[in-house]
């Protein structure tokens, strides 16, 4: 299936991987393959193709009957698409502090939807209806921003992953002030594999009203799609996805990855499989001393704090981020395709690094 390694269009070392990001993983031969089966010939452009169809009936058997997808090119146009069909001009976001629509989006939320982020510290990323509170009022003075939707991720930003029972606490508390619940999912594949339940039994089965499904981080090429769980509500969504350049002409391109992703078990064996490579990792970590894992390992990421020089030279092995530099905090991804032995070879080189600094 891979092309050969020879190949001189070949820029890169195709057995190099890091823990930077997910992001940073190719895609799934599997996703590979479905798009040379959707080449060829003509199709209907806009989504008005078989491929995009057929994706709607994948999404119904995962979310039920009203649900319905809108293909896009990425998560940050998702999530910017989707939080616009649930707020009014005057309408504002709550969000978790550390949330990627508040620090890892440019601003797109603010710039481009036009939309306000009422911003809430948490200890691991999750929000509570206590925490919500924080920010959940004044819906009657014109001098706030009125806060008309809650978004949370699943997985969050920080690898910790909600129970059902939690997003379903929120989705009570949100819809009791009239606000609705929006899900980042951009690692939502990621929860499902490790809550062991179908994705409805966190997302709508409990109240969520819109989410954000990733597809790119999962082994998709790119892509993703605002799923409208409950069409109560919710504004012009074809409007909102092509003012918002994210309608992709050749959307079969983008709906045949999302289906080769779920139609059948492939998302749940990439997240699974990454989620296992973060585990592994995180019980090889714990073993070296001096280095403190900051967060539960709910997902594919591993938080930890180790001292900064230690942090310096195995960036210089391995590609990965720092957190937050000033602390020597840094951020592990595993992805679909991380080896147990990309994983063990981490470790021991951590090990190193660790006895040359003690
Ligand atoms: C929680 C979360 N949401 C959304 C995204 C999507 O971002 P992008 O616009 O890069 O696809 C990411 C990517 O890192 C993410 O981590």
């Amino acid at each position: 299936m891979n092309p050969p390694r020879t190949d001189a269009r070949r820029h890169h070392d195709p057995d190099v991987r890091g823990f930077a990001s997910d992001n940073y993983a190719g895609a799934h031969p599997e996703v590979l393959a479905a798009l040379a089966v959707a080449n060829g010939g003509h199709q209907v452009a806009y989504g008005e193709d078989a491929y995009t169809e057929n994706l709607q009936q994948v999404i119904r058997s995962h979310f039920g009957p009203t649900a319905e997808a809108f293909p896009v090119f990425n998560g940050t146009g998702a999530n910017v698409v989707a939080l616009q069909a649930v707020t009014d001009r005057w309408g504002a976001v709550i969000c978790a502090e550390s949330a990627h629509i508040n620090v890892d989006e440019g601003g797109a939320p603010e710039r481009v939807g036009g939309i306000k982020l009422l911003t809430v510290p948490t200890p691991d990323g999750k929000l509570t209806p206590e925490l919500i509170d924080r920010e959940a009022y004044g819906w009657d003075d014109e001098h706030r921003a009125m806060p008309q939707v809650v978004s949370l991720a699943q997985a969050t930003e920080l690898g910790t992953v909600y129970t059902p029972d939690e997003i379903r606490a929120i989705c009570e508390h949100a819809h009791a002030h009239g606000m609705k619940v929006h899900v980042d999912g951009s690692r939502l594949a990621n929860a499902a594999a490790t809550l062991n339940v179908p994705l409805r039994t966190f997302t709508n089965a409990v109240g969520v009203d819109l989410l954000s499904l990733g597809g790119t981080k999962n082994g998709a090429l790119f892509g993703e799609a605002v799923v409208v769980l409950d069409p109560d509500g919710i504004r012009r969504m074809k409007h909102l996805r092509k003012l918002s350049m994210q309608l992709a002409s050749k959307m079969r391109f983008v709906s045949v990855q999302l289906e080769a992703l779920l139609a059948r078990d492939l998302w749940l064996r990439n997240a699974r499989h990454a989620n296992e490579m973060a585990q592994r990792l995180a019980e090889g970590v714990r073993a070296v001393h001096g280095v403190e894992i900051l967060y539960p390992v709910q997902a594919n990421a591993v938080f930890a704090r180790l001292p900064h020089e230690v942090g310096e030279r195995l960036r210089k092995r391995f590609r990965f981020y720092f957190w937050d530099e000033a602390a020597g905090d840094v951020r592990w991804m595993c992805s679909f395709d991380t080896t147990e032995d990309d994983v063990d070879t981490f470790v021991a080189a951590l090990k190193e690094e660790m006895a040359r600094w003690a």
